[in-house]
């Protein structure tokens, strides 16, 4: 028996040094969001070249994501022609995609992914599990093709059977704020499809700016789309300047319908939001009679929440409910976003019109009115077959039946919303804000605040612990929120978002026990490469050194330990008050330090310092 044993285990060693020794050794796996289930086949290895095709199925699905791939391929040199399957003669040295609809292994919005010698498979249920293999298949492609034009590239033999985690994969954009050219518009959700995100919530309407046409009302994009002036700087800045240009735009009807055609091409659905009751001002400087006093109302110059909000009068409901019908008519979706956060109560406190409807609907506060105008504006999309999202205020003063709530003030939102039954899409403010600084804020661009890194991002759990398996079901997925007071231009919103939309989208769609920030860390350090192929700004990372102090055991010093997020860099540090350089010391295990040693360290990368010291006075904050 134990010759046995020991005849075994020579071969498995005899076996695992003859792999070893073979030149196919494992390739790294670059792709984010990390797929589910993956292996390596060294047998598998496909030649892209001048002769290879995409082999396309009869369901017109896979046309269309053959073509998308063809027009992929061919800004980097390889014009493949794209035929359909049955009217080819064998498969050799080409790219087979199919929908079938009977794979039974295969999820909905999943694929299974082959890289064979011969050819490359990729097999789905629907048309989204298809684009996601097809997307894998990009990032499988080395970042070198897309700064070099190679003849050939080779692909190895990746084996790939993968469906997300949760079915609601979100980012928002804020274009009232700032307002973004359909281009750039097009190109952020080029950048949500490389992470196989399928929701945009699309931030319409604010008080700085209305930006959807509504052919009923006019004024709301002849007044409401142009503010007088914009802040310059930060808002706490003393005394506040502005810059006193006029500023705006807003998107027509036909452009809408354009990105509407551009998302679904990339299986996203867009969320549009038109925010009520609060952040309305805007549409009150169009239409000063839907205000609860007469104004006259200009849309803000300042950032922040206003009292002036909507009426919840009988014009008021019959211009919103208007507004939606036009709103439903461009976007197809199931959702529709009514905002519902920040809307002060004191208009609605002075108003009789309120008080009254108070009386008369047997209503105990303004909260509870608030949730009067939300219901009654859920009726009204249920009736055409919508649904309801709201930001968690709609939970304030009761619920409407149908509601989905979306956590932004922290997760307990979410918590009870799951609680009482409803759907839930948790983006709260710690982790799911990108308007927050990601590596500062020294040395960083402006931003609105708080503190975001990508590690943050990367290890946020969306489902609460607190909740049970059935209430559980409830969160559909999290969302990355990106409000644009602080980002004027495509590059900030490139640089804000890049890359922690991509940490999201691991979160979005790995199973957790499948995620790894070191792999996540080494994988992101190689997207980098592609952004600047692709001419997308993104932050490179935080040069903040994390220090974690505590009390040594029966001792007088402190251990200390240091981390970076900075892939394979290396940490240096004096402790003599002196700067570091590239000579001094680098970190490899906790230090144990005395109280009130001067610890100043930074990030060495390619034998430079990275971004700047910090220092940190040891034990000065602990007893
Ligand atoms: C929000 O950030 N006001 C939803």
């Amino acid at each position: 028996m134990k010759r046995v044993l020991l005849f075994a285990l020579t071969a498995v060693v005899l076996l695992m040094f003859s792999s070893c020794k073979s030149n196919k050794k494992q390739p790294v796996m670059n792709v984010i969001p990390l797929p589910n289930h993956y292996y390596y086949h060294k047998q598998g290895n496909f030649v892209l070249n001048a002769n290879s095709r995409i082999l396309v199925g009869d369901n017109p699905q896979t046309l269309k994501t053959g073509r998308y791939l063809a027009a992929f391929l061919k800004q980097y040199g390889f014009t493949l022609p794209v035929k359909n399957v049955n009217k080819v003669d064998g498969v050799e040295n080409d790219i087979v995609l199919r929908i079938l609809d009977n794979k039974k292994d295969i999820q909905p919005e999943g694929y299974r992914l082959k890289v064979n010698s011969g050819n490359i498979s990729i097999v789905s249920v629907d048309g989204a599990g298809l684009f996601y293999g097809v997307q894998t298949l990009i990032q499988l492609l080395p970042d070198s093709m897309l700064t070099s034009k190679p003849e050939e590239i080779n692909i190895p033999g990746w084996r790939i059977t993968d469906s997300p985690r949760f079915h609601y994969r979100g980012m928002h954009l804020d274009v009232g704020r700032h307002f973004f050219p359909v281009k750039f518009i097009k190109q952020y959700l080029d950048m949500m499809a490389m992470y196989k995100f399928n929701t945009f919530h699309w931030h319409l309407t604010e008080d700085q700016g209305w930006r959807i046409e509504i052919k009923k009302y006019p004024k709301l994009t002849e007044i409401g789309a142009w503010r007088d002036s914009t802040l310059v700087g930060k808002y706490s800045n003393r005394p506040q300047k502005w810059d006193g240009k006029r500023y705006g735009g807003f998107y027509t009807q036909e452009q809408i319908r354009e990105v509407v055609k551009y998302a679904a091409d990339r299986h996203i659905t867009i969320i549009p939001e038109i925010e009520m009751p609060g952040h309305s001002l805007a549409a009150l400087a169009a239409y000063p009679e839907l205000a609860c006093t007469p104004g006259p109302f200009r849309p803000a110059t300042l950032w922040g929440v206003f009292p002036d909000i909507y009426c919840p009068r009988e014009k008021t409901f019959e211009f919103l409910e208007n507004v939606l019908t036009e709103v439903m008519e461009l976007f197809p979706g199931k959702y529709i976003h009514i905002g519902g956060d920040e809307a002060p109560k004191e208009r609605w406190k002075e108003s009789k019109l309120c008080q009254q409807l108070i009386k008369k609907n047997g209503l105990k506060n303004e909260e509870e009115l608030q949730s009067y105008f939300v219901a009654r504006i859920e009726k009204f999309l249920n009736a055409h077959g919508r649904q309801l999202i709201g930001w968690d205020e709609i939970l304030e003063g009761g619920l409407s039946p149908g509601a989905t709530v979306m956590s932004w003030r922290g997760i307990e939102g979410g918590i009870a919303a799951a609680r009482a039954g409803h759907d839930a899409i948790m983006t709260p403010g710690n982790y799911c804000y990108f308007d927050h600084y990601q590596a500062g804020p020294q040395g960083e661009p402006i931003a609105i605040g708080g503190m975001t890194t990508l590690k943050e991002v990367y290890n946020y759990e969306p489902v609460p612990e607190d909740l049970n398996k059935k209430e559980a079901k409830h969160i559909l997925g999290a969302q990355g929120n990106v409000w644009t007071e602080y980002m004027p231009t495509p590059e900030k919103v490139e640089y804000m978002v890049l890359p922690r939309m991509a940490a999201l989208a691991e979160v979005d769609w790995t199973d957790p026990d499948k995620k790894s920030w070191k792999s996540f860390q080494r994988r992101i350090n190689n997207h980098f490469k592609r952004y600047k192929a692709f001419g997308w700004n993104y932050c490179p990372g935080t040069y903040n050194i994390a220090f974690s102090v505590q009390k040594d055991a029966d001792s007088t010093t402190f251990q200390v330990k240091m981390e970076t997020e900075i892939y394979q860099a290396a940490i240096r540090y004096t402790t003599d008050g002196s700067d570091p350089v590239l000579q001094s010391p680098q970190y490899e295990k906790p230090l144990h330090l005395a109280k009130g040693t001067t610890l100043k360290a930074a990030i060495f990368k390619n034998g430079k310092l990275e971004g700047y010291i910090n220092t940190k006075v040891v034990g000065e904050d602990l007893k």
